[in-house]
């Protein structure tokens, strides 16, 4: 069976658990979502597949806005298994339920949706992340539901999708988000602080090429899509949202480098590890 898992990630979760689902699978090629979108709609593999999946984070429970753009402007050719996998903090919310309604406005459907809850990369404002010492037994607990997914895709199961599609949530879950990124402000609020050495890494790995680095100054512009990734990966642990990150502990996945997230842009560079 030919598989294409599509993924982005921010901090490298979704890309550890797409990596261990193709394991399991064999026969999969990982398409990440920002260089799918660089090289047009419609890769060549998406004519063969027999099964296609989709691989993200929860943001405000629900996809990345690059997801939903991406999985809108997708043709799907044939009649593959569709699946998607979503990586959260324990509260996915809607997100697969409007990936499959999303599909449906394109004739197909998710045939299975998985919640798989990671590390949480939730920072600031509040700093939602886990003590440190819980990280290792969120990683293997959520490794172990690997093969049980796995199964399922490959018998091209028919699965209830997983995470809670009431009103009551959505309506709860859209004001938080407005509270936060809109009164809040954080993308307003991203900075970079003088512990910055102007190395770039921020700039190459952003996916939505919204920020800028030049001698003097790093400036970030409108178009963050909240992967929170230049938080998460700067060496130097130099951008802030505003003062309330300060001193918290950065994450990202332990199997994931950097090469990889300037692999997901399309931008390799061999030096970087
Ligand atoms: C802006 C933002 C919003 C988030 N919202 C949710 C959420 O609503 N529910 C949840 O369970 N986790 C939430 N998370 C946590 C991430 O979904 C989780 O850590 C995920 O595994 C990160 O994946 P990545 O490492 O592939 O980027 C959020 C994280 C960020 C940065
Ligand atoms: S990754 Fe950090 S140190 Fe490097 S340019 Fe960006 S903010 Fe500065
Ligand atoms: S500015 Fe930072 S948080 Fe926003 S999309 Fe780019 S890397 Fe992600």
């Amino acid at each position: 069976m030919i598989t294409i898992i599509y993924s982005f990630t921010g901090t490298g979760n979704t890309l550890a658990v797409a990596r261990q689902l193709a394991d399991a699978l064999g026969d999969t090629t990982i398409i990440p979502i920002t260089r799918a979108m660089k090289d047009g709609p419609l890769p060549p593999e998406a004519e063969t597949a027999d099964a296609i999946g989709f691989a993200f984070p929860i943001y405000y429970v629900d996809m990345p806005a690059i997801v939903q753009e991406f999985v809108h402007g997708l043709q799907i050719s044939g009649n593959p298994y569709l699946f998607g996998v979503a990586t959260c903090g324990g509260s996915p919310g809607g997100a697969l339920f409007n990936l499959d309604a999303l599909l449906k406005t394109k004739g197909a459907h998710l045939s299975l949706g998985a919640a798989i809850t990671m590390p949480e990369n939730f920072i600031g404002p509040m700093n939602l992340m886990e003590p440190v010492e819980k990280v290792e037994g969120i990683l293997a607990t959520a490794r172990e539901r690997i093969p049980e997914i796995a199964d399922a895709i490959r018998d091209k199961r028919e699965c209830p999708l997983e995470g809670s599609d009431s009103t009551s949530y959505r309506v709860v879950a859209s004001f938080f988000r407005y509270l936060i990124t809109s009164v809040y402000g954080t993308t307003r609020r991203l900075h970079a602080t003088d512990r910055c050495n102007r190395c770039g890494i921020c700039a190459r790995i952003c996916p939505t090429e919204n920020i800028t680095v030049t001698d003097n100054a790093v400036a970030w512009g409108s178009a963050c899509t909240w992967c929170y990734a230049c938080i998460h990966w700067c060496p130097q642990e130099a951008v802030e949202i505003g003062g309330r990150t300060k001193g918290r502990r950065r994450y990202h996945h332990p199997d994931v480098t950097v090469k990889d997230m300037v692999e997901q842009k399309g931008d390799s560079n061999p030096s970087l590890q």
